[in-house]
């Protein structure tokens, strides 16, 4: 039933696209693109991509549910915040590092989990995980990934200067089979599991629908493929009963192997509360970028609430409308230890494969590292509430 369910660097590669013949089902046959790493910015990639997929992918990957408030709303919270710099501060010897779940990364970035990546590159989730690991960059890899979760743990876990690796679970009404599934996910190498709570039911899909967006044949969720079948209630209410996570479902999961458990999908600062006492590690603060409820609120409007609520006890990230270095500094500055970012990444997967989304990743950095330093910050640390403007 579930579709995704419930300056420019002067080293970096030129990226050409996979040769006809290669093309993904949600590519159209545009001509190839060369991208020229000094003559290309971070934002570029979206009107690169749309040249790229046909309507249907188009439609899957940068739609969102309903009139699609919310997907503008993430990405105006961002607009609306302004940074108040400060000068003359002591910056030699500053990086990106952070610190998350015990361990120290190269950037405070992740790839958000998104589904069915080889509808937008035939080379999909393996292709996104190279290009992160290259740039320092964490990986969520999606529950409804395209290839195998082991096939990207190998690609990437031996690469000293990876960020975190990540694997991103839905409830299921099988608990006996999630448990499983979190198991795999740690003997293959994964350093942390990420519930998604926010999608038990599919949003209201208008953009989606008028594309009539279907999956290819031949393009299927392989992870869960042996996956007990999904009870089908005619009641939305009961589907949703059976597709959700209890509290103390997220307590039994967080036990099930040696990793630590991220909640994804939390707005109300009382679920952060209980999904902390639950047990969870982590919370991600995410309306699954506007694709399901429409009028729920931006992200970048209750994270400090949230960062109140649990940030003194465990790690609280970000994700929706991220994307630009400055958007990732706000996040910092509003207390989010590390942002996710998702159709970005796809964008750049379907403009041109994992040097698409490398290039992609060194402008951001670069981005966000010219963000901190005019900012007056050394460390993601350094970012405060202070550095924000909220007056009128
Ligand atoms: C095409 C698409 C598929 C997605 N698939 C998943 C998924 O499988 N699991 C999940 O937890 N979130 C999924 N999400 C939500 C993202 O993880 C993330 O919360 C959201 O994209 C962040 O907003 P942004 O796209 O503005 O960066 C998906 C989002 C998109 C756009």
């Amino acid at each position: 039933m579930s579709r995704d369910e419930p300056g420019g660097d002067a080293t970096a590669p030129a990226a050409q696209l996979a040769a006809p013949g290669t093309r993904s089902a949600g590519i159209d046959a545009a001509p190839p693109v060369l991208l020229d790493p000094s003559r290309t910015g971070v934002a570029d990639f979206e009107a690169l991509a749309r040249e790229r997929l046909d309507d249907r992918a188009w439609a899957y990957f940068s739609g969102g549910a309903g009139d699609e408030h919310t997907l503008a709303a993430n990405r105006a919270a961002w607009r609306a915040l302004s940074i108040v710099p400060r000068v003359a501060v002591p910056l030699a010897g500053g990086d990106t590092a952070v610190e998350l779940l015990g361990r120290r990364w190269p950037t405070p970035l992740l790839l958000a989990p998104v589904a069915h990546q080889r509808l937008a590159h035939p080379d999909g989730e393996r292709a996104t995980a190279l290009a992160a690991a290259a740039q320092g960059t964490g990986v969520v890899l999606s529950a409804q990934a395209s290839v195998p979760l082991e096939d990207v743990a190998e690609l990437v876990r031996g690469d000293a200067g990876r960020g975190p690796l990540w694997m991103q679970l839905l409830p299921h009404p099988d608990r006996g089979f999630l448990r499983a599934l979190a198991q795999r996910a740690a003997a293959a190498g994964f350093d942390a599991l990420v519930l998604t709570m926010d999608a038990p039911l599919h949003g209201v899909r208008d953009r989606e629908r008028r594309a009539g967006f279907a999956l290819p044949p031949g393009l299927a969720a392989v992870n869960p493929a042996d996956a007990p079948p999904r009870p089908q209630p005619a009641s939305r209410f009961d589907y949703a009963a059976a597709h959700a996570a209890s509290w103390s479902d997220v307590g039994c999961l967080a036990s099930a192997s040696a990793l630590p458990l991220l909640v994804k999908g939390v707005l109300h600062e009382a679920d952060a509360r209980a999904a902390v006492a639950a047990g969870a590690a982590g919370v991600v603060v995410s309306n699954h970028g506007g694709r399901t409820l429409d009028g729920t609120v931006a992200t970048a409007r209750v994270l400090p609430r949230i960062v109140d609520a649990v940030g003194h006890r465990v790690p609280v990230l970000v994700d929706g409308g991220l994307r630009r270095g400055s958007d990732v500094l706000k996040a910092l500055a509003l207390g989010a230890r590390a942002v996710l970012l998702g159709r970005a990444q796809v964008m750049a997967l379907a403009t041109a494969g994992a040097p698409g989304v490398a290039l992609w990743l060194r402008l951001l950095r670069d981005e966000l590292e010219t963000a901190l330093v005019l900012a007056g910050c050394r460390t993601p640390a350094d970012a405060s509430r202070g550095l924000l403007f909220d007056g009128d």
